[in-house]
């Protein structure tokens, strides 16, 4: 049996093949005709169109802050990456999801038929706090509990936990597109510009810094909001530092009531390990002080801060003792 570890997630997707490593890691995305809902378009491809379609033509993100909203689509982008990095073999597909932490029942749920419509023959699904701590080799074990954060591009999980299981945990809504949507208004503000989702990302992962006084800048173009012309500006990491900063502090902010929220002991040991980051979020410059300065711990980010997630998605489908611990019923 073939066996992969798949992160569905919000912007991209990640799968890792066992005995090849990660095979995949795409835009989450399609285009669809809106006149017969016929798919155009997947992945980068699809992506790469955002903003730029004509009237007639969607782009699609069939995962929408760590769930599956559109199934159809969903199953379909999820049997082209298939058919991309794990050609079917005899016995079928084994496959484990990485899912946002407290991931509700109907949720799951979801993911099971999409995965079966898409050709996978067994489902597992393991939390991505967890997930965190193993991509990165963090030495879990039933006594010392440890802390992790998740953040992606619709969603943020934290959670503390050991190899027993969660303590605590929580998964919010908030996350890099969140930064990107404020982005566009806050440079439409700033400099009358109109600009796209593609920039404003472009933007936000380029000169995006929470370190002090961090002087890196960029030109983007738009359009000028009032002649309609199209028009570049010079920006700087200081100008984006507010939507940025504001939903950094948000998530840090819910970070905390996670750990207020542990029994002392359990605290007292996370605080004395620290805190484990990952996700696509976490690349922001100075993201690690920052986010130490604020939790008054200290903070490790994972070597990949984007691809942890999954290295520990194949870790845990790799090992059937770790399957039997991390997974959930
Ligand atoms: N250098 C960077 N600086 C800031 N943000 C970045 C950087 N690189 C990527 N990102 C952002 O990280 C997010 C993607 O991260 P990730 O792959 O962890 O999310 P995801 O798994 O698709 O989403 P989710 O976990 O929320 O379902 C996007 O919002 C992307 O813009
Ligand atoms: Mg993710």
């Amino acid at each position: 049996m073939l066996k992969l570890a798949i992160d569905f997630g919000t912007a991209v997707t990640k799968i890792f093949r066992i005995g090849s490593g990660i095979v995949l890691a795409e835009p989450t995305a399609l285009t669809v005709s809106k006149e017969t809902g016929e798919i155009r378009a997947f992945g980068a491809e699809a992506k790469r169109l955002l903003g730029k379609t004509a009237e007639a033509t969607d782009v699609v993100f069939p995962v929408y802050e760590g769930e599956i909203v559109e199934e159809r689509f969903a199953a379909a982008l999820l049997e082209y990456f298939l058919a991309k990095c794990a050609r079917r073999t005899f016995g079928g597909i084994e496959a484990l999801f990485c899912v946002p932490c407290g991931i509700r029942v109907e949720a799951r749920e979801k993911y099971y038929r999409v995965a079966k419509s898409a050709g996978i023959s067994r489902v597992s699904f393991a939390e991505t706090p967890y997930l965190v701590a193993l991509g990165q080799d963090v030495p879990l074990s039933e006594s010392n509990p440890v802390f992790a954060l998740d953040i992606g591009a619709g969603k943020t999980s934290a959670a503390a936990f050991s190899l027993d299981g969660i303590i605590a945990g929580l998964t919010m809504n908030v996350g890099g597109t969140n930064m990107d949507i404020h982005l566009i208004d806050h440079i439409a503000e700033l400099y009358n510009l109109k600009i796209g989702a593609l920039t404003a990302e472009k933007l936000k992962n380029t000169i995006g810094s929470l370190i002090p006084g961090d002087l890196q800048q960029m030109v983007i173009n738009g359009r000028d909001i009032t002649t309609g012309r199209p028009r570049s500006v010079s920006v700087t990491s200081e100008d984006v530092l507010f939507p940025i900063r504001t939903y950094v502090d948000k998530i840090l902010e819910y970070a905390e009531l996670a750990m207020r929220k542990l029994p002392a002991e359990v605290s007292a040991a996370m605080c004395k390990n620290g805190v484990f980051l990952a996700g696509g979020v976490c690349n922001l410059a100075g993201f690690a002080d920052y986010t130490a300065d604020r939790l008054q711990m200290e903070a490790h980010l994972a070597p990949d801060v984007s691809t942890a997630v999954i290295l520990g998605g194949g870790r845990v489908v790799g090992s059937n003792a770790l399957m039997k611990k991390i997974c959930l019923e």
